[in-house]
């Protein structure tokens, strides 16, 4: 897949920092030592979470070179390690387990969250914190439009395994029982539908997700012809399914998760 484009990701970085603040404001720690930042993306929250605890030892991990190389340049000299590392495979290193995981807007690119979030769990320390948040807007427009567009084309034949694809992340329900069932000892989730009014004009809706929803699909179209073909496809479905707002701003509801689980202080016998 093609690299993440941090210009292109931080366009709405207003609407993407708000979900990862109110996550932050519902962790219920004083003085976490060991903290990782899974998918940190270019740091936004991992810089508020080294402002809220200067003295933590606070790791950011990430696939992408490009996304780091941005944290690392924005990080105003806060002591943050920047690791470059796959989700799927990390495991806590060798100086200990994390007190606080954190993941703003990253597990969602990772499938079989049935293994993933017991594993998580598992790797903090006794009394650890996992806080994550997750896009669920799967079955909206914004998302469900690609599938649309990608089931007409002549990428029909390059695209069907993404379109028959399960969605992402489950119901909070679902994640909350597994959680618990995996040992948690508290589980404070919640949804929220933020009511994002976009600058930009009829096509702001396609440029929020040019970076981040529509990437895969565009990864697996050979050409930047296709690649464009796609997109015009896809901005005239989404043309007259937000609703243009005065001033040439658009209104896109976007649902996330929120999961902030704790690992019993002491295992019980
Ligand atoms: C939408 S961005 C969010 C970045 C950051 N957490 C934030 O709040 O701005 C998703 C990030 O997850 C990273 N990512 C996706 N899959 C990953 C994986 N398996 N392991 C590590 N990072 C991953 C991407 O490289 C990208 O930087």
């Amino acid at each position: 897949m093609t690299d993440w484009t941090p210009d292109t990701y931080l366009t709405f970085a207003d609407h993407r920092l708000r979900p990862a603040l109110d996550l932050l404001a519902r962790i219920p720690m004083d003085a976490p030592r060991r903290i990782v930042d899974l998918g940190c993306g270019t740091g936004a929250l991992t810089r508020h979470l080294a402002a809220r605890w200067p003295n933590a030892e606070i790791t950011g991990l990430d696939t992408s070179a490009e996304m780091l190389s941005r944290a690392q340049a924005e990080d105003g000299g806060k002591t943050i390690t920047w690791v470059q590392g796959d989700i799927a495979t990390w495991t806590p290193d060798d100086q200990g387990s994390p007190d606080l995981i954190t993941s703003n807007a990253a597990l969602h690119w990772l499938d079989g969250h049935d293994v993933l979030f017991p594993r998580l769990l598992d790797a903090l320390a006794p009394g650890g914190v996992l806080a994550v948040q997750m896009p669920r807007n799967h079955d909206r427009p914004s998302h469900a439009l690609i599938r649309a567009v990608a089931k007409e084309g002549p990428w029909e034949p390059l695209l069907a395994a993404l379109v028959a694809a399960p969605p992402p992340v489950d119901p909070p329900e679902v994640t909350v029982r597994r959680l618990l069932a995996a040992g948690a000892a508290t589980v404070d989730a919640w949804e929220t539908d933020y009511q994002q009014i976009l600058a930009g004009g009829p096509d702001a809706v396609a440029a929020f997700t040019d970076s981040t929803a529509l990437r895969p699909w565009l990864a697996r179209l050979p050409d930047a012809t296709m690649r464009d073909a796609f997109r015009a496809a896809y901005r005239g479905r989404l043309a007259t399914a937000y609703e243009s707002l005065p001033n040439g701003r658009v209104l896109f509801p976007f649902r996330r998760q929120f999961l902030v689980a704790t690992r019993p202080h002491a295992e019980s016998p």
